[in-house]
């Protein structure tokens, strides 16, 4: 408690505000809440950091979320609790190979995952989230553009076979939804044979199939909200749950399996580099003002435009 009124009194000295992500801790969600911040998706931490007045934003999060603020907002401070969180897409995703996919395939529109390094996204045409990738590849494949994806292969082969657009994809994954299993899945069904079953598309086909609401974080909360169901079986960081138990109180919700039969593994999924984030070194950050994000100017202008594109197809 004395721990989280430090922080508090600090975002405060320091004309700061914490915008986290819905896969952190949920003493941060939490905080970040009480004290006028944001927790939500990527796409919405990227339009909260930049509309925000405050000079300092402290992203609570992995690291290509910190990017994307700074590259928004280039005259601002961006702080983060662990400049080491990372993220298996990104890594997966080397701008050298990446650089060379696409000038093999010149004729092709490129369409970047918010999962990636700023350099990506300075070769990128467009920038999505998870939220809102399926509408912008529809657009695109209606105007008939041709499609090079990077770098989730499950999402882009989801978006691929709901849109029917010609998608070349990279091979990346996320290192926690593509560990839910399919076969371990069907199982759990059948000892919750009334539960909704929620799956990210970043999960594998098998789990895909096995949906019954496919979405992004923040899709997947307003489906627990609006849903007349009282369990659900979730296929994404557990992180998540935090606000879902928030959000509909007293309904249950069960992980979704990520190794070997379901009944030996509980609470499995959860991104090694989101738990990076915690309340020592959030304060930490604010009382030194370390762990500061700066992205090559150059950089950040190319990237700038394949993320402007998408917040303004959003508006
Ligand atoms: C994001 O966009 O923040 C991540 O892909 C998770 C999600 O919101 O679906």
């Amino acid at each position: 408690q004395a721990l989280k009124a430090r922080i508090r009194q600090l975002l405060k000295e320091k004309n700061a505000v914490l915008v986290a992500h819905y896969y952190v801790d949920g003493d941060l969600q939490d905080l970040a809440e009480e004290t006028g911040g944001c927790v939500s998706d990527s796409l919405e931490m990227a339009r909260f950091g930049r509309s925000h007045e405050a000079q300092t934003l402290v992203v609570a999060g992995v690291r290509f979320m910190g990017e994307t603020a700074k590259i928004l907002s280039p005259e601002k401070r961006i702080l983060m609790p662990d400049l080491d969180a990372t993220c298996s897409l990104d890594l997966g995703c080397s701008t050298d190979e990446f650089t060379a996919f696409c000038d093999a395939h010149p004729d092709r529109t490129v369409v970047v995952y918010a999962n990636t390094s700023a350099a990506v996204k300075a070769r990128a045409d467009w920038m999505v989230t998870s939220s809102i990738g399926l509408d912008i590849v529809k657009h695109l494949h209606e105007q008939g553009k041709k499609i090079l994806w990077a770098p989730d292969k499950h999402l882009g082969g989801y978006i691929q076979k709901q849109t029917g657009a010609d998608m070349l994809l990279w091979q990346g994954s996320c290192l926690v939804h593509d560990e839910f299993k399919g076969v371990e899945l069907e199982l759990l069904r059948k000892e919750y044979p009334k539960a909704l079953i929620l799956v990210h598309p970043e999960s594998p086909e098998a789990v895909v199939a096995q949906a019954d609401v496919i979405g992004s974080t923040s899709q997947l909360i307003a489906a627990v909200q609006s849903s007349d169901a009282k369990e659900f079986i979730v296929a994404t960081d557990n992180g998540i749950l935090h606000k879902m138990r928030m959000a509909a109180p007293g309904k249950i919700f069960i992980d979704a399996p990520t190794a070997g039969n379901s009944a030996t593994c509980k609470s499995c999924a959860h991104c090694p580099w989101m738990a990076m984030n915690g309340l020592q070194n959030l304060l930490q950050v604010l009382e030194t003002g370390s762990n500061e994000i700066h992205i090559d100017p150059a950089i950040g202008k190319k990237a700038v435009v394949c993320i402007d594109r998408m917040l303004d197809f959003a508006a």
